[in-house]
């Protein structure tokens, strides 16, 4: 097979590393990809939010399946407009993807189908808003844009006066555009996070390994929200006991939800659990894989993504066997001086060999070019450096040594990814 996959982070490069295990892929593609990437697959400067330019490089490249990994393609309804040519694809369509697009619609359908999840109000008035923080008068209190916005649309107010300001440059000042026109207001709820990613084809829906994140820039959970600096699988906060328990009162009921609303979700459903003290409930859906959680997921993956891609677009995952690896896995994010803010561009990268990997991980690239032979920084995050062990204490000290082998100017990195984990 010939498979074209749209984005060029992390994310894609991991599954761009689990597809080329496929004895049944022949060549791998990648727009826009990145420096890392390229040394994978051959890559392309068509953005991954142009959709005609996408329809018209899968057709001159006659690929045999497109799989369109980031979220602002899949709202805009890139597999709708590759289904209409007649090219299968890997991901949701616009219908379905409004699950992550629209945090009103996710939390109203979670209403109606009494899927666990924070008690909430939407608004897109701000005197109405403001109306209804003052008489609730409970803080923390979240306050979210109902539309992408880049991962930084939700912000926890400490008190009356964070809360207001957020609802008023959200709503009046348009923060996040026509993102943050509408707010979701929401109680403020407490206990691990999990996330859990799911391939479905709408009929089946079979969770991933579990996996945690670290969104915050510093060590301790301190500092800017990011993008996420590091990941782990499994999460060991999610027991078998509560995976059930998602299973039946959040997974299923939510494919289940989306097909009564006429929405068929096929692709990557991702679910942002916390574990309350009064059970699991949803934070958030993404419609795609997430990043850096595909990074640590998909090497523990024991089957062939390939084939299972391919059953979810054609709708035969039930007869798809999907196995897992045990042992671990953890991926250390090395980022830009400075991000998540301004950083730097164009630093030159030490530590990698020709194919812009280490050894003892796996390397995968998020922001990077490649230049006459080397490996330059180009964004916030640049690597995610990943290993895999027997225990989760050895897979990240595996991927600790490894950054320990590469460095570029005013590099970050966190130096407590999985500590809690393994406290816990
Ligand atoms: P999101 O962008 O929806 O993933 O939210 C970003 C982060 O905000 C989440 O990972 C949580 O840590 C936090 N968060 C979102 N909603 C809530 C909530 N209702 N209560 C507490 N924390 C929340
Ligand atoms: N790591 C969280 C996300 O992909 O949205």
């Amino acid at each position: 097979m010939k498979i074209l996959v749209i984005g060029g982070g992390g994310r894609e490069h991991a599954i761009i590393m689990k597809l080329s295990e496929s004895s049944r892929v022949e060549k791998l593609y990648c727009t826009p990809g990145n420096g890392g990437i390229s040394r994978y697959a051959q890559c392309y400067d068509v953005k991954a939010t142009d959709i005609d330019g996408v329809v018209a490089l899968a057709r001159e490249l006659a690929v045999d399946m497109v799989v369109v990994a980031p979220d602002d393609p899949l709202v805009m309804g890139m597999v709708d407009a590759l289904e209409a040519e007649g090219i299968p694809a890997f991901g949701p369509n616009k219908a379905a993807a409004i699950i992550e697009g629209s945090k009103a619609f996710s939390k109203e359908l979670m209403k109606k189908y009494h899927i666990p999840t924070a008690e909430y109000e939407i608004f897109d008035n701000s005197e109405a808003a403001i109306a209804y923080l003052k008489e609730k008068n409970s803080y923390p209190a979240v306050i979210k844009a109902d539309g992408l916005a880049l991962g930084k649309g939700v912000i926890i107010a400490q008190s009356e006066n964070e809360a207001v300001e957020a609802v008023r440059s959200m709503i009046d000042g348009r923060q996040f555009g026509e993102s943050s026109a509408r707010v979701v207001i929401e109680e403020y709820l407490t206990g691990p996070e999990v996330s859990v990613l799911s391939f479905t084809d709408g009929k089946t829906l079979v969770p991933m390994i579990s996996s945690m994140d670290h969104k915050r820039a510093l060590d301790g959970d301190k500092g800017l929200n990011t993008g996420g600096m590091g990941t782990i699988a499994p999460n060991p906060c999610y027991t078998e006991e509560i995976a059930k328990e998602c299973m039946e009162k959040i997974f299923i009921p939510t494919m289940n939800a989306m097909n009564t609303e006429g929405r068929t979700f096929k692709g990557c459903l991702y679910f942002g659990l916390m574990i309350t003290p009064k059970g699991p409930k949803v934070i958030e859906y993404n419609c795609r894989f997430g990043d850096p959680e595909t990074q640590v997921v998909l090497p523990l993956l024991d089957s062939d993504l390939c084939d299972i891609f391919e059953a979810v677009c054609k709708g035969t995952l039930s007869e798809t066997p999907i196995k897992w690896k045990t042992g671990a896995c953890a991926c250390v994010i090395m980022a830009s001086g400075g991000y998540p803010q301004s950083y730097p561009k164009g630093l030159p990268i030490s530590g990698l060999d020709d194919m812009g990997q280490t050894d003892g991980a796996f390397v995968y690239h998020a922001g990077t070019a490649f230049k006459d032979g080397k490996f330059l920084t180009n964004g916030g995050r640049v690597l995610g450096v990943t290993s895999a062990g027997d225990t989760l204490e050895y897979a990240l000290d595996k991927a600790y040594k490894a950054v320990g082998n590469i460095s570029f100017d005013n590099a970050h990195y966190r130096k407590d990814i999985g500590k809690r984990a393994l406290n816990s």
